[in-house]
């Protein structure tokens, strides 16, 4: 059977940074440390005032086509994913291959082009198309370009404020790829949930604490499906869990429930039972609840057995460390917890051809997916590749009152004049609106 997967990936992070604990919390009056313990952020990245998921987008792609040697005949799809578009009709894909057109010869005229919506999940569920497409035989031998490009806003004073971030990552998808194949194997967690939707308004309408909770559900439902097709896991079979990361003590969660439900009726169990006992099963309990506190229990003791312990430090730290310091991608952000552990690994000089990686999608509103994927030769050159550490190091800085400006200019229902924070080279910028109220780019040299 034919391997696909991803061949080459690039981010761009918005250029502007807000460093969480010790310019945003004081001046909201929290600890700084509900930050650095708590949420697990450092940092978020925001647009510049000539940022947006167009141009973050399309620069994210021209590094991607640059590295590779690709021109426009060589892609056959476009699938941009996205919960930050600013058009019910006109695809974000359009606009990101109309500013790719502006620097290459040829053009995509040929290319299938959409914009997939489920929140976050979206990204991967582009990826599954690019997937399908590619297997079907459809792809004429070209490529797809899958892009998550978002801008993770929040209403001024919501608790969702604290998670923010901005950021685009272009992945390409082909036959025989040179970073990991995708398991056909998935697993999905799916129902009407209104834990975080956008009816028809830019600023999420969230309620924070049970996103939490649906999340949970919904990764453990996908996993019980991932696990109905592929058979049981064990905690030692990946190497490492990227997870959806909207900040890392979500994941922080997500992470000791499963390692309990991998770890169960296996030597891992055995072994800690003499310390925090076997884990609860449900037909032991009169009720629901009772099984539920029980289990609550449990994890709590699991957190700190140094089993879990070691197994969490190896296998999903090594996800966290692009997200702590960008806050939520929205559609990105589990694809960065993928290039995170990836990168961690090349710094590590670990062998990782041939081995497994398990990747827990998540979108509100809300579905989880989860599928495996197999590191492949020849991985760490495509992954040393990609400007990460430098891209983040060059963002300016910027002040409370800063961010205040900043979030007005992308608040849609604004509209104020603010002086950019950085000067734009190489790459595509916003430059205001055409006749027909549509968004306008060029390229600056
Ligand atoms: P909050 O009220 O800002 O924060 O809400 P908190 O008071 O719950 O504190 C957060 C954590 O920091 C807690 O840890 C505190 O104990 C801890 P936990 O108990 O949860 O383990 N903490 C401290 N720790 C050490 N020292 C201190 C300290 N103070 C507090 N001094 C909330 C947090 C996540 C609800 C909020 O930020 C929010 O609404 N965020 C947006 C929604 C969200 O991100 N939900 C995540 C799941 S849904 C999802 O991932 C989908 C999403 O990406 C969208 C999509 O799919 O499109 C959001």
């Amino acid at each position: 059977m034919t391997a696909v997967g991803i061949d080459a990936i690039e981010i761009w992070t918005g250029k502007l940074r807000l460093d969480l604990p010790n310019t945003f919390a004081p001046e909201m009056g929290e600890d700084p440390e509900k930050y650095t313990k708590g949420l697990g952020l450092e940092s978020s990245s925001f647009p510049d005032v000539y940022e947006d998921i167009v141009t973050m987008g399309a620069n994210a792609a021209k590094r991607l086509m640059d590295r590779k040697g690709l021109t426009p005949d060589d892609i056959g799809r476009i699938d941009v994913a996205t919960e930050s578009a600013f058009d019910n009709s006109k695809p974000v894909s359009t606009y990101i291959a109309g500013c790719l057109e502006q620097v290459y010869d040829g053009d995509f005229h040929h290319a299938n082009k959409g914009e997939r919506k489920f929140a976050c999940l979206a990204g991967t569920q582009s990826i599954d198309d690019a997937y399908n497409w590619i297997k079907a035989g459809r792809n004429r031998g070209r490529a797809a370009l899958v892009i998550a490009t978002d801008t993770a806003l929040y209403e001024r004073d919501d608790p969702g404020e604290a998670t923010q971030g901005a950021g685009a990552v272009a992945m390409l998808i082909t036959e025989n790829p040179s970073i990991v194949e995708l398991s056909t194997e998935q697993g999905y967690g799916s129902a009407d949930e209104t834990d975080f939707l956008k009816p028809n308004q830019q600023f999420p309408s969230v309620d924070g604490k049970r996103s939490v909770q649906v999340y949970l559900a919904r990764m453990r439902e996908a996993l019980e499906d991932y696990e109905s097709v592929s058979g049981d896991t064990h905690p030692d079979d990946f190497e490492y869990v990227p997870f959806h990361t909207p900040f890392p003590g979500m994941v922080r969660k997500a992470a000791v429930l499963g390692y309990r439900h991998t770890s169960r009726d296996t030597e891992i169990e055995e072994e800690l039972t003499d310390e925090i006992g076997r884990q609860p099963r449900e037909a032991d309990f009169e009720s629901r609840e009772e099984y539920t506190e029980a289990i609550r229990d449990y994890m709590d003791d699991l957190k700190g057995m140094d089993q879990y312990r070691e197994w969490y430090a190896e296998t999903i730290e090594p996800t966290l460390s692009i997200s702590r310091n960008v806050g939520n991608w929205y559609t990105g952000s589990v694809h960065i917890a993928r290039l995170s552990a990836l990168r961690h690994a090349l710094e590590r000089g670990e062998e990782l051809a041939g081995k497994q990686m398990l990747v827990g999608s998540y979108g509100s509103g809300a579905q989880a997916e989860i599928h495996a994927e197999t590191i492949v030769d020849g991985w760490t050159e495509h992954v040393e590749a990609v400007e990460v550490e430098d891209q983040l190091a060059r963002r300016y800085d910027i002040s409370f009152d800063e961010y205040e400006l900043v979030h007005d200019v992308h608040n849609h229902e604004k509209e104020v004049d603010v002086e950019a924070f950085t000067t734009p080279e190489a790459e595509f910028v916003f430059t205001g609106w055409g006749r027909m109220n549509e968004r306008r780019y060029e390229y600056v040299e």
